[in-house]
C-alpha cells in the first residue's frame, strides 16, 4: 500500500473514532440532561396540584384540579398505600393501562420504555407523598419532544460524522501529496542516479523551514560531497598520470636508445641503466606517495598514543644526518613533550619538512620544539631559497612545485606538504608557513596537547 493511502486511512480511522466516542457522549449527557428537566417539571407540576388540592379534598374537586394538568399522552393518579388506585384522570388510557401505580412513601423519578409494535416509547414516571404521607400522587408522562428530538440529533450527528469522514479523505489526500511529493521527487532522483551513475542534487522548492526541506538539503550536501570527492578523484589520477607520464618517457627513450645502439657503446649504455634505474626508483617513490595519499583519504586511520615529539624529532634527525650528512640541530628547553597522535605519520611529517628543508637550503637547519600552554608546537627552519609570497598558498595543493625543473631535480613529487597538512587536520593541529625569498623558511606544526 502507497504510504500516502496509508497516512490518509489511518488519521481517517483514527478521528472516525474520535468522532464517535464524542457523538456518544453528546448523545448521552443530551438525554440524562433532557430527561433531568422534564423530571423537574413533573415535581413542579406535583407541588402545584397539592398546593391546589390542600388537605382532604372531595373527588369532584380532585379531579378537576388533576385534570387541569394533563398534558397530552400523561396521566395522574393518587395511590393509598398498599398500592390501591384511589383516583385516576388520564390523557391515553393505553397509556395508564400499561403502568402499574405503586404506592410511594418518598419522592421518586423513573424512566420506563414501553414497547409498542412500531417503536419504543420513553415514558416518566414521577411519584411524590401526598394528603399527610397516606397517599402518593403519581403523574406518568410519554417524553414525546425527548423522542423527537433524539431522532433530530442521531441524524444531525450520523450526517456530521459522515460529512467529517469525506473530508478527512479528502483533506488527507491532499495532506499526503503535498508531504510526500518533495520525497516523490527525491526518489525519482535517486532512480535516475541509479541508473545514470551520475550523482545529482534536487531541486528543491522555496518553502518553509521544515523536516523535508532539511531532509533535501542534507541529500543535497551528500550529493555535493560525492560529487567534490569524484572530481577530486579524477583530478587525482588525471595529475598522478601526468606526473607518472614523464619519468616513463625518459625511461623510453633510453630503452630505445639502448636497443638502436646502446649496447655495443659502453658509454651510452652506463647512461641509460643509470637513468632508468632512477626513473623506476622516482615511479616507486611516487606510487609509495600514492599509496600513503590514499591511505590518509581513509577515515579512522590514526592510532594515537601518547608519543615524546623531543624523541621522535630527535630520531628522524639523526637517521637523515646518517644519510644525507647535513648539519641539523635540536633546540629545546623540554626534556619531553608528551602529545596524543600517531607515531609513524608525525614522523612522516617532520621528515617530509626535513628533507624540504635539505632540498630547498645547503645551510643549517634549525629544529626547535616548544611548549606553549596547551599547545606543542614544533618549527623546521632553512636558511634556503625561500618561497615567493604568492606561492605560499598554493604550495599545499597536491602535485604543485613552485620550480618544476628544480623540484624534479631533487626527485620531488609536489605531494610532501599536502600529506603533511592532511595528517595534521587529522590531528586536529595546524600547519602554518613563515617564508621569505632568498632568506629562508619556517614551518610550523601546532599540536593540540
Ligand atoms: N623549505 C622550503 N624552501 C623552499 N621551498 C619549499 C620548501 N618547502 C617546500 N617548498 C616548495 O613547495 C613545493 C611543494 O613542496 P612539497 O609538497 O614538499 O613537494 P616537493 O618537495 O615534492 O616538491 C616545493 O616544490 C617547493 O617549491
Ligand atoms: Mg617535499
Amino acid at each position: 500500500m502507497k504510504i500516502t493511502t496509508k497516512i490518509n486511512l489511518l488519521t481517517t480511522a483514527w478521528m472516525l473514532c474520535i468522532l464517535v466516542v464524542i457523538n456518544f457522549v453528546v448523545y448521552f449527557l443530551f438525554v440524562q440532561n433532557t430527561v433531568t428537566m422534564e423530571e423537574d417539571v413533573q415535581f413542579h407540576k406535583a407541588k402545584e396540584i397539592m398546593k391546589e388540592v390542600g388537605g382532604t379534598p372531595t373527588t369532584n374537586d380532585l379531579d378537576t384540579a388533576l385534570k387541569k394538568h394533563l398534558t397530552e399522552h400523561s396521566f395522574i393518579r393518587i395511590m393509598g398505600p398498599g398500592d390501591e388506585l384511589i383516583h385516576q384522570v388520564t390523557n391515553d388510557s393505553m397509556l395508564s393501562s400499561k403502568i402499574e401505580g405503586k404506592f410511594a412513601e418518598n419522592k421518586e423519578a423513573k424512566n420506563h420504555v414501553i414497547k409498542n409494535q412500531r417503536h419504543e416509547e420513553q415514558v416518566l414516571v414521577v411519584r411524590v407523598p401526598f394528603g399527610n404521607g397516606e397517599q402518593s400522587l403519581e403523574i406518568v408522562e410519554r417524553l414525546e419532544g425527548l423522542e423527537a428530538r433524539k431522532e433530530t440529533l442521531k441524524g444531525i450527528l450520523i450526517a456530521c460524522t459522515v460529512l467529517a469522514a469525506v473530508f478527512s479523505l479528502l483533506g488527507g489526500r491532499w495532506l499526503a501529496n503535498t508531504i510526500m511529493r518533495p520525497i516523490s521527487n527525491m526518489i525519482k532522483t535517486m532512480e535516475e542516479i541509479e541508473t545514470s551513475g551520475v550523482p545529482k542534487t534536487l531541486s528543491i522548492e522555496k518553502r518553509e523551514n521544515d523536516e523535508l526541506q532539511t531532509m533535501a538539503q542534507t541529500f543535497n550536501r551528500m550529493i555535493s560531497r560525492i560529487q567534490g570527492n569524484m572530481a577530486k578523484q579524477a583530478q587525482f589520477v588525471s595529475d598522478a598520470s601526468h606526473e607518472l607520464k614523464t619519468p616513463l618517457t625518459v625511461i623510453k627513450s633510453y630503452a630505445n636508445l639502448l636497443r638502436r645502439h646502446g649496447v655495443e657503446n659502453k658509454e651510452i649504455a652506463d647512461e641509460a641503466i643509470q637513468a632508468i634505474h632512477s626513473e623506476a626508483t622516482r615511479i616507486q617513490k611516487m606510487t609509495d606517495t600514492f599509496l600513503d595519499l590514499a591511505d590518509l583519504e581513509k577515515e579512522n586511520v590514526l592510532e594515537i598514543s601518547q608519543i615524546d615529539l623531543v624523541a621522535l624529532s630527535r630520531s628522524s634527525i639523526k637517521q637523515l644526518q646518517e644519510v644525507y650528512h647535513r648539519e641539523i640541530s635540536l633546540h629545546t628547553d623540554a626534556s619531553r613533550v608528551i602529545i596524543p597522535a600517531d607515531e609513524l605519520k608525525i614522523k612522516q611529517v617532520i621528515i617530509i619538512l626535513l628533507d624540504n628543508a635539505m632540498k630547498y637550503s645547503s645551510d643549517k637547519i634549525d629544529v626547535y620544539i616548544e611548549k606553549v600552554g596547551d599547545l606543542a608546537v614544533l618549527r623546521v627552519k632553512d636558511y634556503g631559497i625561500g618561497i615567493p609570497k604568492e606561492e605560499i598558498t598554493n604550495i599545499f595543493e597536491r602535485f604543485y612545485r613552485v620550480d618544476k625543473a628544480r623540484s624534479r631535480e631533487t626527485g620531488g613529487t609536489g605531494l610532501g606538504l599536502h600529506i603533511a597538512r592532511s595528517i595534521m587536520k587529522l590531528h586536529l593541529g595546524e600547519i602554518n608557513i613563515r617564508s621569505e625569498e632568498g632568506k629562508g623558511t619556517e614551518v610550523e606544526l601546532v599540536f593540540v596537547g
